[in-house]
């Protein structure tokens, strides 16, 4: 057991966009009040004290927090390396400059598809050439660029192109992140899986533009495709921890649909939820696996999955991650695969405008 290495400090759930394959939570009024700024300037010092080096501003939208600046500068002088996940909206040159002055070294910007059209109406809003205008700034101002890429059936044919606009834009890292069906992807995890064809394509073409591009390219395949589950997370409570936006301490961005009691920041230190809270001891190391993880050679390579998927597929988050081939449970993916490469696609549904009211939030900057 060791201390965590990164912390994703999810600053707000609120969000101008309307991503049919959001993660956050659906429900988004049963959370309490977001952390003040003082909170969160605790939960850094907490975080460094606990070991962490790496923060990631993420949300919702993190830029639409007023305080963000005095969090990303707290979060430098501490010595953590400091990452933005951003839509780009509200990336103004003003917000960029403070923000990258303050330490920022990272900004990571989500792009929904390779042209306007196609990226906004996947947004559900007017967004792209803003994301384009908050991609050149990050270059510009000398920080870290990476556009993230949600893959998907509804824009995974557009590919060669998305790669081209990242190449356009001077990306030093591309994420190519097939979808995961938690939150609001999971209402539309049959309209959002892509079909065996399109992913055939899509390795292609990544292989081939991994022998020309000097950006990093990471490719993460969709578990559904593959045999073994991903070791999520690095293994449940090993190296990551999340702390939501009304503090609640999580080993994963998807925990709190667990059912397992659960610790925020205002109730104990962080310390005491990673090591001794339930939440977190629940599935850390091996003593929790029913077989076949039990006495699985590649129990320590994937242990046994993720935990959030194996409770919303089965009911049981302690089962083996049904994507496994061993998994009694495997069917249910099986099933799934077959819908995608079978049945006419499905409309996506666009996630509702996930805004809630804050007094930290900064509602000039998101315009
Ligand atoms: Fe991984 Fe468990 Fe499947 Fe073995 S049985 S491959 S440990 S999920
Ligand atoms: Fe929670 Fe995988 S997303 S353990």
């Amino acid at each position: 057991m060791s201390s965590p290495f990164g912390l994703l400090a999810e600053l707000t759930y609120a969000c101008p966009l309307h991503c049919a394959y959001c993660s956050n939570p659906l429900d988004l009024a049963a959370h309490g009040d977001e952390l003040s700024t003082a909170e969160w300037l605790d939960v850094l010092e907490q975080a460094r004290a606990l070991g962490v080096l790496q923060v990631h501003f993420s949300g919702g939208e993190p830029l639409l927090r007023r305080d963000l600046p005095e969090l990303v500068r707290r979060a430098a002088e501490l010595g953590l390396y400091g990452n933005l996940i951003t839509s780009g909206l509200g990336f103004s040159r003003r917000r960029a400059e403070e923000l990258i002055g303050a330490g920022l070294g990272h900004v990571q910007i989500s792009v929904q598809s390779d042209t306007a059209e196609a990226s906004d109406r996947l947004a559900g809003t007017r967004s792209f050439e803003r994301k384009l205008a908050a991609a050149a700034l990050v270059k510009e101002l000398g920080a870290t660029l990476t556009l993230n890429f949600v893959l998907h059936r509804h824009n995974i044919d557009r590919l060669t192109g998305m790669l081209r606009l990242a190449e356009g834009l001077g990306a030093d890292r591309i994420e190519l992140a097939n979808t995961q069906y938690y939150g609001w992807a999971w209402r539309n995890r049959t309209a959002l899986l892509p079909a065996r064809e399109q992913l055939r394509a899509a390795e292609d073409t990544v292989r081939a533009a991994r022998g020309r591009m000097s950006a990093e390219l990471v490719y993460v395949l969709p578990d559904y495709y593959e045999n073994y589950p991903k070791p999520c997370m690095g293994g449940w409570a090993s190296r990551q921890l999340t702390v939501a936006p009304d503090g609640e301490a999580l080993p994963c961005p998807a925990a709190q649909t667990l059912p397992l009691p659960r610790t925020g920041v205002r109730e104990a230190s962080l310390s005491w939820i990673w090591w001794e809270s339930a939440m977190f001891r629940a599935f850390r190391g091996t003593g929790w696996m029913p077989e076949p993880c039990r006495s699985c050679a590649r129990r320590e390579v994937d242990h046994g999955g993720c935990r959030c998927q194996a409770f919303q597929l089965t009911g049981d988050p302690a089962r083996t991650d049904p994507v496994c081939v061993l998994s009694p449970d495997h069917h249910l993916v099986a099933e799934a695969v077959a819908t995608a490469n079978a049945d006419p696609p499905e409309e996506l549904v666009p996630r509702p405008n996930p805004g809630r009211r804050s007094v930290h939030l900064d509602r000039d900057d998101a315009q």
